[in-house]
């Protein structure tokens, strides 16, 4: 396809497409507290790239400097090629990234179709409804209904829909099933398969590692801040992969 050629001649063994989102050795920490060293990863256009570690890796904090809350102490993030690290959450999300971060990021004092307004970029109330409730009718039935009331999973969803709603290009999603019942965990990783069939980058933090590593591309193991896997998501789950790089240390 022409338009994911960059210039790069017919027959070049030249990457034919450029990550949707780079960090090159990243470092960063809480006031002296070094928590991310030389963290380098590439998420992949239209795949799911997972970011797996024991708890206190670094993963929160990665996607955290991805999208701008957090400023890193060394190192290059790159969207689409371009050097963005200077700049801030709101510019990025302009750009086509979107962080649904830990804890849902919903606004528990508004209603969910509020909620969905805030989402919507420049879609109109109406459009904006129509795409959340087209892969989460549920909220279709709470439009006038607080967030901050909704139940665990309705929240998600709502948060989800950020995703969505705004048609980003990169989604960064942080343990999105997170003390949800088992079957709101299969809407919610059918629903990151769908983003990625449309074509979406993801870079996906989940408690549960098999599961996203079989929905995975590509895989980065974060151990106490630094990468210690990097590589084919399908070969963390061959022999004795997993039990060395998570089993042993989750
Ligand atoms: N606001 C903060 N101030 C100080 N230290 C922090 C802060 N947030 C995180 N840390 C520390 O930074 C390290 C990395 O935290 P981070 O939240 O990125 O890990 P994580 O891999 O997302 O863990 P989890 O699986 O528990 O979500 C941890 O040691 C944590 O205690
Ligand atoms: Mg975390």
């Amino acid at each position: 396809m022409a338009q994911h050629l960059n210039g790069v001649a017919p027959g070049s063994t030249a990457t034919l497409t450029k990550p949707a989102l780079e960090l090159k050795d990243i470092d960063a920490s809480y006031g002296t507290t070094a928590v991310l060293r030389k963290v380098s990863l590439k998420v992949e256009p239209a795949a799911v790239t997972a970011l797996i570690g024991p708890n206190g890796a670094g993963k929160t904090t990665s996607l955290r400097v991805a999208s701008g809350l957090m400023k890193p102490t060394g190192g290059t993030v790159l969207l689409d090629g371009e050097d963005i690290t200077s700049t801030g959450p709101a510019r990025r999300a302009k750009r086509g990234m979107c962080h649904v971060p830990e804890g849902r990021g919903i606004y528990r004092n508004l209603t969910v179709k509020e909620n969905l307004l805030m989402q919507a970029n420049e879609l109109s109330a109406q459009e904006s409804i129509e795409l959340a409730t087209s892969v989460f009718p549920r909220l279709g039935e709470r439009l006038s209904q607080k967030a901050g009331t909704l139940s665990g999973g309705e929240q998600q969803m709502l948060a989800l829909s950020a995703a969505y709603v705004a048609s980003p290009r990169l989604v960064l999603v942080d343990e999105p099933s997170l003390g949800l019942a088992p079957i709101i965990v299969d809407v919610v990783f059918e629903f990151l398969e769908t983003l990625r069939d449309k074509g979406v980058a993801l870079l996906l933090v989940d408690q549960y590692a098999l599961r996203t590593l079989s929905i995975a591309d590509q895989a980065y193991v974060l151990r106490r801040g630094e990468v210690v896997y990097g590589g084919d998501a399908k070969t963390l789950l061959e022999g004795n992969m997993f039990e060395q790089y998570i089993g042993e240390a989750s």
